[in-house]
């Protein structure tokens, strides 16, 4: 796993694309057809690594893959080509099997379905992954599951590998200590089988599509202010599950594009909840004018609409608070726009970034330094200090797909190119993300109108 990449400075970047299916909304997909009645549709499935993980582990669990296609109209117009469509056959609500689970590099797998496993009392399952999952922490689950009346057990208490024996659970209110979907999902899963209601209070608000696709299942599921309520369910009906294209993924580009002069690029049929466009909201305080959003309506009770990016100059902002939920995964893409803004960007309120699949802090400021960048690592977020460009380099992905994608955009927009060892990394969310990169590099002038 030590190939390297090399990312040349591109022009400018143009063009259109369809990022890749959403990696959240997949693997959620896949684990509510699992929970439900009979065959549940998913369009447009994610085909990449860590949702490949989650498809295996229901399948161990005892959903059947009842059929995968190739969508011709996945989402949108038409233009969703290469995104699977699946069936599965759910097991239901209370039929999981045991199984020993290999969750592989998703810590969304890996947070999300203990809470669906915990509540059945007939069994019991193991779940262990890679290095980098070994080192995520699951206290943060195991605790709340426990108050629920779950019995898990973590290696040194809050590690992989995790040990579930299923047990009957009653509901709890229960306040975050970080504002975290993964935590809040998975108690949400717990909630549909304790007896009582559970009552989940967010910090924050974190990303809601666990919310949204148990109520399209038809679960009880509502918000009051800051608290989720859930009421135990008996059964599930997801029925049709659409994926739009994932807004994480798209951010590379809407950022490569932000920063490399005369780009023009247009992305298609995106996920826009507002739980995940923190980026946007944070690009436009550093400064950029060139976005324009293009609402397309609900797929699936999502909303998407089109994305179209050109180059802006930036100034350097203020992050924290209610921003870091929202862009969490984007962060790193914010650090990079801070190096080409003219001023001081600072992150805080960012620690969970240091429990990601690489600590985010460390892997984001010393790379960004490594390519001429002045970024300064604090305990929680970073001091950038804008130059107004990257030099280049060479960086390591430390096997951290955002990290490998990362190194790939700031290639494209520094003056001497990057090279990034163990690019394959990005196949974890998004295979094909070179090849996607390399096409906005000879891309024609997208004219005007775009539709
Ligand atoms: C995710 C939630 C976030 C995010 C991760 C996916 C999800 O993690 O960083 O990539 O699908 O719920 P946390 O909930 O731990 O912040």
């Amino acid at each position: 796993m030590n190939e390297r990449s090399h990312f040349t400075p591109f022009g400018a970047l143009r063009g259109v694309l369809r990022p890749p299916a959403d990696k959240s909304i997949s693997h959620r997909a896949a684990m509510i057809a699992a929970m439900g009645e009979g065959e549940t549709e998913i369009v447009g499935y994610l085909d990449a690594a860590d949702t490949r993980s989650t498809l295996a582990a229901v399948q161990a669990v005892g959903a059947r893959l009842v059929r995968e296609e190739m969508a011709t109209d996945a989402v949108g117009e038409g233009d969703g080509l290469g995104a699977p469509s699946l069936r599965i056959a759910g097991v239901g609500l209370r039929g999981a099997r045991p199984a020993a689970i290999d969750v592989g590099n998703a810590g969304t797998l890996l947070r999300l379905l203990p809470g669906w496993l915990a509540g059945q009392p007939e069994g019991s399952w193991t779940l262990d992954g890679d290095e980098s999952i070994r080192k995520r922490p699951v206290d943060r689950i195991a605790t709340p599951l426990g108050l629920m009346g779950a019995r898990l057990l973590a290696r040194e208490e809050r590690l992989p590998p995790l040990e579930i024996e299923g047990a009957p659970l009653h509901g709890i209110t229960y306040e975050l200590p970080v504002a975290s979907a993964q935590v809040k999902s998975c108690l949400l899963f717990a909630a549909l089988l304790a007896e009582g209601e559970t009552r989940v209070v967010e910090p924050l608000p974190t990303r809601d599509h666990t919310e949204r696709m148990l109520r399209a299942a038809g679960a009880e599921v509502r918000r009051e202010a800051d608290t989720v309520v859930v009421t135990p369910a008996e059964r599930l009906a997801p029925g049709r599950i659409v994926v739009p294209a994932d807004f994480s993924s798209a951010a590379f580009f809407v950022v490569a594009a932000t920063i490399v002069p005369g780009s023009d690029v247009l992305l298609r049929d995106v996920g826009l909840n507002p739980t995940r466009t923190g980026l946007l909201t944070i690009l436009e305080r550093m400064g950029a004018s060139g976005i324009t959003v293009t609402p397309k309506g609900e797929e699936g009770g999502e909303p998407i609409g089109d994305i179209r990016v050109g180059h802006s100059a930036l100034r350097g902002c203020e992050v924290g608070g209610a921003d870091v939920p929202l862009a969490i995964d984007e962060l790193p893409l914010v650090a990079l726009a801070a190096c080409f803004a003219a001023g001081t960007t600072t992150i805080r309120d960012a620690l969970e970034l240091r429990r990601k699949e690489s600590d985010r802090i460390a892997v984001v400021a010393d790379a960004l330094g490594t390519l001429g960048g002045n970024v300064r690592p604090t305990e929680d977020g970073m001091v950038i200090e804008g130059t107004g460009g990257l030099r280049g380099g060479a960086i390591d992905s430390h096997g951290d797909h955002r990290i490998a994608m990362l190194g790939a955009v700031a290639g494209a927009a520094s003056s001497e190119g990057v090279e990034v060892v163990n690019m394959a990394a990005a196949e974890v969310s998004y295979p094909g993300f070179e090849a996607d990169l390399i096409s906005l590099q000879h891309g024609h002038p997208l004219g005007d109108p775009i539709h």
